[in-house]
């Protein structure tokens, strides 16, 4: 599948609304079923110092379903604002393992009004899957789903 049919895609989500945990579990699904080397994706939300598992689609849940800010690749996305590219896993001693097969690892903050909000995480089972294209794309994925993951983090935040 093309990058640009899947932003068609998303479009078209997020132009139909619904809530905000709904449209982002779309999302995920789009991006999970249309590229084959998108192991397992899921989409992080900030909650204070922590990341908190949003929605996720893979072969197996995750056991890391909360990631303190600055620990492992995705905390280190969330503390930079700049995306995480890893081509394989098992040289980055920043990277906390979720699933044996995973050979490399993408993470792209998603900022909302000049802050991060979440982040999409996508693992591959193939080593160096993420390519430039695939960053450019992502990146314009997260623009797009900020809206989106800025509404579905607050509501998570007692006030
Ligand atoms: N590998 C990530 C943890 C999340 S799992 O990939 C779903 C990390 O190093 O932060």
């Amino acid at each position: 599948m093309s990058h640009s049919g899947a932003l068609e895609a998303i479009d078209r989500i997020l132009n139909r609304g619904g809530r905000d945990d709904e449209v982002l579990q779309a999302v995920v699904d789009v991006l999970h079923d249309r590229f084959e080397n998108y192991s397992w994706v899921g989409i992080y939300l900030v909650e204070g110092e922590d990341l908190l598992l949003g929605p996720w689609k893979g072969p197996q849940a995750t056991e890391h379903v909360r990631i303190p800010v600055g620990q492992g690749v995705c905390g280190a996305a969330a503390a930079t604002g700049e995306t995480e590219v890893v081509d394989d896993v098992n040289a980055d001693e920043r990277y906390l393992a979720c699933f044996p097969s995973t050979r490399s690892e993408i993470v792209v903050p998603i900022a909302h009004e000049g802050r991060v909000v979440g982040e999409i995480d996508i693992d591959s089972d193939r080593a160096a899957a993420f390519g430039d294209g695939d960053r450019a794309f992502l990146e314009r994925v997260a623009l797009l789903i900020s809206p989106a993951c800025s509404g579905a983090a607050s509501t998570r935040i007692p006030r």
